[in-house]
């Protein structure tokens, strides 16, 4: 089988290690990739939203499967066309990700099928949203109702606050012309929980969780993920069954009934609050970096479910590892603020068990650079978390670059 991976970072460096390790695969091209999967595979020089390109790619080298790692290139159809066109492809439709581009899409979904989420208003005029928000208890939450590559969520402290995010979002439309959601704020664990669904056969992986503040003790500006691990200690199994149960199946079975029929991975973002476990969020694709740290864990071979998910047939049953895993994010100093790219990186000898995935890399000359904001992540596997903790830290230290940060504190929920 020929499989084409489209997305550039530590996530489409995990999948492409996934497909490696299948025997039923005989050739992987990643779109347009990174210096990492470069090693385990042809990257191809093409954008992850240049649908056309791809589709013309997948034709003339007789790929058999397609798999989708970000939203962008779901929220560009892409699944619809290859459809289309009789290729086989491993995502959502364009009309499915709104489960994930539309937070309103999404909350009105929960509310109608009962899935527990926060309570909510929605709004695209400006006084209207300011007169619910100054009768309203503090914090609050606001969400730009659009793609917003993770910058569209406000927790605001008081009127003030929200005032200024609501100008921001619904005057000055910063982040384009989309509402506003507002919704309770929740406390609690927050944990990420991935199944691959193929309209309602949901198929569970571990769960995990991702460190979303740039720097130890959770603070600083949000990331896109700083580090991740598995074997949560404060998720307790009935958690997990009630999770499982009556937030991704009911959500699965919710999107069928309305016409538009998962295909791909369901992300869903969870709280374990006092009142139970709710949804802060839903993404439409695997999340970056728990694929890193979750894939290394399937013993199963991946073609097997994504294959049948993308043919809407019944699947296997998925063999997990019982180990646990982590992997600690090392990104470019400034990041998520502006950074500089082009730094050489000498990468430490990997002992057994361990993974490096590569987030934002290139190579000129032979030379193994930083090209972007989250650039390394190393991962290990083990039978206790304490142990895995301290080998991938090693790895983390052993790692040369001088232009470098990483959060000390992985896992620390855990511990
Ligand atoms: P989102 O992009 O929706 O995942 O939101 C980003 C982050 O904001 C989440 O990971 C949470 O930490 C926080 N957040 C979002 N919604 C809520 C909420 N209703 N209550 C508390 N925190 C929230
Ligand atoms: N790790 C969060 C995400 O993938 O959206």
């Amino acid at each position: 089988m020929k499989v084409l991976v489209i997305g550039s970072g530590g996530r489409e460096h995990a999948i492409v290690d996934a497909l490696a390790r299948s025997p039923k695969v005989s050739g992987i091209y990643c779109a347009p990739g990174n210096a990492g999967t470069g090693d385990q595979a042809v990257n191809v020089l093409l954008k992850d939203t240049d649908v056309e390109g791809l589709k013309a790619f997948a034709l003339e080298n007789s790929v058999d499967l397609t798999v989708v790692g970000p939203e962008a290139a779901l929220a560009a159809g892409i699944v619809d066309a290859f459809r289309a066109a009789g290729l086989r492809i491993f995502g959502h439709t364009k009309a499915a990700t709104a489960i994930e581009s539309s937070k309103e899409f999404a909350k009105k979904l929960m509310d109608k099928y009962g899935v527990p989420t926060a309570a909510y208003r929605s709004f695209s005029d400006y006084e209207e949203a300011l007169e619910y928000v100054s009768g309203r208890t503090f914090p609050a939450v606001l969400k730009y109702d659009g793609l917003a590559a993770g910058k569209g969520v406000v927790i605001a402290e008081n009127e003030m606050q929200a005032r200024e995010a609501l100008a921001s979002m619904l005057l000055d439309h910063s982040f384009g012309q989309g509402r506003v959601v507002v919704e309770d704020y929740l406390e609690g664990p927050e944990f990420s929980f991935m199944c691959f669904v193929d309209g309602e056969r949901v198929y569970p992986m571990p769960l995990a969780q991702d460190h979303k503040r740039a720097f130890d003790g959770d603070r600083g500006p949000n990331t896109g993920g700083m580090g991740a691990y598995t074997g949560l200690p404060f998720i307790s199994d009935e958690d997990k069954e009630f999770a499982f149960r009556e937030i991704m199946c009911r959500t699965a079975s919710a999107m069928a009934s309305e016409g538009f029929p998962l295909s791909g991975v369901l992300y869903g973002g969870l709280m374990k609050t006092a009142d139970g476990v709710k949804v802060i969020e839903f993404n439409a694709r695997f999340g970056d970096p728990e694929t890193e740290v979750v894939l290394p864990l399937l013993e199963s071979d991946i073609t097997d479910v994504f294959c049948a998910v993308a043919d809407n047939r019944p699947g296997p049953e998925l063999k997990w590892s019982d180990a646990v895993s982590i992997g600690v994010v090392l990104a470019s100093k400034g990041y998520p603020g502006a950074y500089s790219k082009g730094f050489e990186i000498t990468l430490p000898q990997l002992p057994e068990g361990m993974r490096l995935y590569q987030m934002g890399t290139s190579t000129k000359d032979g030379r193994l650079l930083t090209a972007g904001g989250r650039v390394l992540m190393p991962v290990c596997k083990g039978a206790d978390l304490h142990e895995a903790r301290t080998r991938v830290y090693e790895i983390v230290e052993q790692v040369g670059c001088e232009n470098l940060f990483y959060r000390s504190d992985i896992a620390h929920q855990a511990l």
